[in-house]
């Protein structure tokens, strides 16, 4: 309970959560209902009952259906305002999130629409619950890098609104390589990049993310360890890596929590930080990954400290803005 208490009490950075996962049940029925759109679901309990994912793509085939629920500007201003009030509860002083807007737009819904939504509830976050925070527009991987690009084009205009791209769903079959352009678009408009690699992917594709894709972090990333020098060079260049212990699990990446390589990854050296992906579908927040993967490694405080402290290394701020978190 001690350790349980002084994990609580951590200021936390969240760098690997995306907004449409973060969905509950509950506010996904109210959506539905508000909208005049219906779910598959009878009740709350059937909802919890179909979230028993056997891989990556029986997640997202759930996940892409619950975000339908999300139709107006108020919509995605809720949902995002409904996170950032349990991260204040988890502690969580900095976050830096991802939407998916062609979840979106490919149902007729306007980027401005999903874009300002989300970004007022960040304003209202910072300014009322003290908690700084970035955006990060994802790209579909299993969708073409023509409609990456087409995605890029309509964010643009918003483009002050956005601090990276990234790039996720669907990782098998489709290598970063795929996305080159858009991300060298990205960058030469100012964005720095990320990329979902190595979670069910080989580490071929954590090689493709840095070198082609240019990343600053891997999200998730585990599979490196299959490759010894690409640990040499996620090492020598203290590469974050955003990795999402009950994520993992829910999605099979792991038998169970004891079976996590994240005490192996802090052992090799490697800026390793603990996040919540899609704290809706997987059961839990932040503080709940790390209270499960402190007990299930047992981790001692110093590799608590070492998540905590990591988290705020790899986050998109100033060397100052870090400071004061430090
Ligand atoms: N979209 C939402 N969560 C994801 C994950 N863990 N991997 C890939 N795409 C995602
Ligand atoms: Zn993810």
């Amino acid at each position: 309970a001690a350790m349980a208490d002084f994990i609580r009490g951590l200021p936390k950075a969240e760098l690997h959560l995306h907004i449409e996962g973060s969905l509950e049940p509950e506010l996904m029925f109210e959506l539905a209902s508000r909208n005049g759109i219906s779910l598959p679901y009878s009740s709350i309990e059937d909802v919890r009952r179909a979230y028993a994912f056997t891989n990556l793509q029986s997640f997202l085939d759930i996940y892409y259906r619950g975000a339908c629920v999300l139709v107006h500007e108020r919509d995605f201003y809720d949902m995002t305002w409904a996170y950032l009030k349990r991260a204040q509860a988890n502690g969580v002083r900095h976050v830096e999130l991802f939407f998916d807007p062609q979840t979106h737009t490919d149902r007729g819904i306007a980027f401005e629409t999903v874009v300002t939504g989300i970004d007022r509830a960040l304003q209202d976050g910072r300014e009322q619950l003290g908690i700084s925070s970035g955006l990060i527009l994802c790209f579909l991987r299993h969708l073409s890098a023509a409609a990456a690009m087409e995605t890029l084009d309509q964010a643009l205009p918003f483009k002050d609104k956005l601090i990276a791209v990234g790039l996720d769903s669907s990782e098998v079959g489709h290598p970063p390589e795929k996305f080159a352009e858009v991300f060298d678009r990205a960058q030469r408009e100012g964005l720095l990049t990320v990329a979902h690699a190595g979670e069910e992917g080989p580490p071929e594709y954590i090689w493709g993310a840095l070198d082609v894709l240019k990343v600053s972090r891997i999200d998730h990333g585990v599979r490196c360890v299959e490759d010894p020098s690409l640990v040499q060079r996620l090492r020598a260049d203290q590469v974050p890596l955003t990795v999402c212990p009950l994520s993992n699990v829910k999605l099979r990446v792991f038998d169970c929590l004891e079976a996590h390589n994240l005490k192996h990854l802090l052992d090799l050296g490697l800026c390793a930080t603990v996040n919540s992906d899609d704290p809706a579908y997987f059961g839990g927040y932040i503080t709940d990954n790390l209270v499960a993967v402190q007990q299930a490694l047992n981790l001692d405080r110093e590799a608590i400290s070492q998540l905590a402290r990591n988290a705020f290394e790899a986050a998109f701020l100033s060397r100052e803005q870090k400071q004061t978190y430090l």
